[in-house]
């Protein structure tokens, strides 16, 4: 599979199968992108949305979150789990107010640099957002590329995981990035899942190392014990 094909396959996928009417999908404003990514990272898309929902009208802008109280932001977040994720959040509102005059940062390298704030989501703020050409790395996109391209090893471990973001940073195309993103994410989440993959419907199957191989369920590897 080249690299060029990769992209290539997912972005013309993403148009026909890939999910377009999720409630953040619809604003490139980056406090609204944020709020997702943050609440997507533990939890599921349809247990998301009316929190997702509920949060914004009480909190239509950032600047709403950085002035309430801590009890009424980890209140909108009872029922999520994972509190650190909406302390973060809040933490990180009043650092865009305090340090950035509240303008969100523009580039992923300063929006890593917020509380609960990793590369990867630093990357799809800024992809989504700002249009910047710049890989993401989660759980789903670890699993595609580590199916696709037959990547052995347990992506948790520094070494695999360094060579994950490489693969991933050669991938990128030169145009499209966020439509890129969205496709990477949607085929992790309904294609190319951890258990039973729908390697039917999946546009690099007739490449895919590990159906190849017969290797989906070892793909990727569990960690070492
Ligand atoms: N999971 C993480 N980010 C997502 C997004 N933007 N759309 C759908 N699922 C996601």
């Amino acid at each position: 599979l080249s690299k060029q094909d990769f992209a290539g396959r997912l972005i013309a996928w993403q148009a026909g199968h890939g999910r377009h009417d999720l409630p953040w999908q619809h604003s490139r404003e980056p406090y609204r992108v944020w709020l997702s990514e943050i609440m997507l990272q533990q939890t599921q898309v349809d247990t998301v949305i009316p929190y997702y929902l509920r949060f914004l009208t009480r909190f239509p802008a950032l600047a709403d979150l950085a002035g309430a109280p801590q009890e009424a932001v980890l209140g909108l977040w009872s029922g999520l789990g994972y509190y650190a994720r909406a302390r973060n959040l809040h933490k990180a509102a009043q650092v865009v107010m305090a340090e950035h005059g509240g303008q969100f940062p523009r580039r992923a390298e300063d929006i890593a640099r917020l509380p609960g704030i990793g590369r990867s989501t630093a990357a799809a703020i800024a992809a989504f957002c700002f249009g910047e050409r710049v890989p993401i790395l989660d759980g789903n996109v670890k699993r595609v590329l580590c199916r696709a391209f037959g990547v052995d090893g347990f992506p948790g471990e520094r070494a695999v995981e360094q060579r994950l973001w490489s693969l991933a940073a050669e991938l990128l195309p030169e145009s499209g990035v966020d439509t890129y993103i969205q496709a990477q994410m949607d085929l992790g989440a309904t294609v190319c899942t951890r258990t039973r993959p729908a390697c039917g419907r999946c546009p690099l199957a007739d490449d895919c190392v590990a159906r190849r191989e017969e290797r989906t369920a070892e793909l990727p590897a569990a960690r070492p014990r």
